[in-house]
């Protein structure tokens, strides 16, 4: 049996998210530029992609750049931002072809004109399609996106249109860029880092976790699916005991 006929069709993540970690240091060990493994990285993206759309996974969220990743080098900033738009443009077909909808969160205001006009143009042109849902987390970082949400609600107190014991997490979560986006059940990671970094922190509440040593470019489908039957192994209680879950009757 191989590893794909060993996925639980009926258990299949609705919201799958992953850290794309180790492009940098898969380059360095090659001895290459940081950069020809983030353009490496773009090929394990391809065949993520693909891997769930297969599986019927309804939304991908890539973490491909964060709020902190501006502080890197210059050169590397604009290596990071060119291939996105080569990207863009180069799948918008594989897109179309596969009834992809492609999204992005995070403070895209913040991008290169170039980059953030061909993106716009990609989810666009893409807003018509109802298959999966890919989700680009783009100058993205979740306290960011947390006090954002916190000025609006402290805006609408101020002008008297809310009181504060109105709040509620509802109204939090769809003040979030993720707002019409369900949380994520499985999370992975690669790169052997066991961190979450700046992603998603609030949506990750019972989120399952899945890390591997794995460097992004050389993610592949296999590892997918076996992230995913890591998944499916695992029993999500979210607080409650063991017996409740698998009896609910006995709740
Ligand atoms: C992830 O790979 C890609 C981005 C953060 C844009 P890194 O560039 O962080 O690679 P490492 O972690 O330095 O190996
Ligand atoms: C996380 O990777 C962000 C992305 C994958 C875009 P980083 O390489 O930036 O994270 P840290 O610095 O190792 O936590
Ligand atoms: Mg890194």
């Amino acid at each position: 049996m191989n590893l794909k006929e060993k996925i639980i069709k009926e258990r299949i993540p609705a919201h799958v998210a992953i850290i794309m970690d180790g492009n940098g240091r898969w380059a360095r060990k090659r001895g290459f530029a940081r950069t020809l493994g983030h353009e490496k990285g773009v090929d394990a993206v391809r065949e993520t992609v693909e891997a769930a759309v297969e599986l019927g996974i309804g939304y991908l969220t890539l973490y491909a750049f964060s709020t902190e990743n501006w502080n890197r080098p210059k050169y590397e900033i604009d290596a990071l931002m060119r291939l996105l738009v080569r990207s863009v443009n180069k799948e918008r077909k594989t897109f179309m072809d596969n009834n992809i909808r492609l999204m992005a969160i995070g403070d895209l205001r913040n991008l290169p004109p170039k980059s953030y006009t061909e993106l716009m143009k990609a989810i666009d042109d893409t807003a018509v399609n109802t298959g999966m849902r890919l989700v680009l987390a783009l100058s993205y970082s979740s306290r960011w996106e947390i006090v954002e949400a916190a000025r609006i609600l402290a805006g609408n107190i101020s002008k008297g249109t809310l009181k504060p014991e109105e709040i509620t997490q509802e109204m939090f979560s769809n003040l979030l860029t993720t707002a019409s986006i369900p949380d994520p059940e499985l999370l992975i990671r690669t790169s052997g880092e066991y961190r979450v970094s700046n992603f998603l922190l609030w949506q990750i509440a019972y989120c399952e976790l899945y890390f591997t040593p794995t460097l992004w470019p050389d993610f592949s489908k296999e590892e997918f699916y076996r992230a995913l039957i890591d998944y499916q192994s695992r029993e999500r209680r979210f607080g409650m005991t063991s017996e409740q879950i698998r009896k609910p009757k006995n709740r």
